[in-house]
């Protein structure tokens, strides 16, 4: 799969507006500052298609992509972003939760979380909501690149073994080095087959 067009194509704020999203769909989510935008840019060849930054909260709306005029990434908001009020944070975790049950056609879900430490009560959340609702999804490890070679073996097998699935079934990823990405394309293309 190579990427040959991305565009900016919409924000999201209410679930009415779903039923506009007429392509498949691969959806990005995670906990505030995971890496979720940077993989999007990493993925499409693009330095700032979607917006990145080192001040967590930064996506707060539902950002579609449209990919090679055929399917959407989808930038959904960062979940656990400490300083956002309990009002907001409940109210992109609603959006979040209608994107993700409501969306016809949704093919997966990439669930990111940070390479660097055990996963969040948040992240294993995510991950139980997607399972309760039989919601595809494959889970996305970042920012490897900040781990050593024998620090990265280690959170490995924490990681899977604390999330209970094998070493294999995770991605494990460095959007800034860009490594691994290709795995995510052919996994994207397998889904659209
Ligand atoms: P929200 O929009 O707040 O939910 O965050 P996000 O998940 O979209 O994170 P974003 O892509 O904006 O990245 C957050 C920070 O982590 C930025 O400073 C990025 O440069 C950095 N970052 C993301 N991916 C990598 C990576 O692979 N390696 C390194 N070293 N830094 C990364
Ligand atoms: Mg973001």
């Amino acid at each position: 799969m190579i990427i040959k067009d991305a565009k900016f194509l919409t924000s999201i704020i209410d679930k009415n507006k779903l039923e506009q999203l007429s392509l498949p769909q691969f959806a990005f989510v995670g906990r505030s500052n995971v890496g979720k935008s940077s993989l999007l840019n990493a993925l499409s060849k693009r330095k700032s298609l979607a917006k990145t930054s080192s001040t967590p909260g930064r996506t707060r709306l539902i950002n579609i992509f449209e990919i090679n005029n055929s399917f959407y990434f989808v930038d959904l908001p960062g979940y656990g972003f400490a300083k956002a009020s309990k009002t907001e944070q409940a109210s992109w975790q609603g959006l979040i939760e209608d994107y993700l049950t409501n969306s016809q056609n949704l093919k997966l879900v990439f669930v990111l979380i940070d390479s660097r430490h055990s996963p969040t009560e948040k992240d294993i959340q995510m991950l139980k909501f997607l399972y309760a609702y039989q919601i595809p999804f494959k889970i996305i490890a970042t920012k490897i690149d900040k781990l050593t070679k024998t620090e990265l073996q280690k959170n490995k097998k924490l990681i899977s073994s604390e999330l209970g699935v094998g070493v294999d079934d995770i991605i494990f990823v460095s959007s800034e080095k860009k490594q691994n990405i290709s795995q995510i394309l052919d996994l994207i293309e397998e889904f659209l087959n």
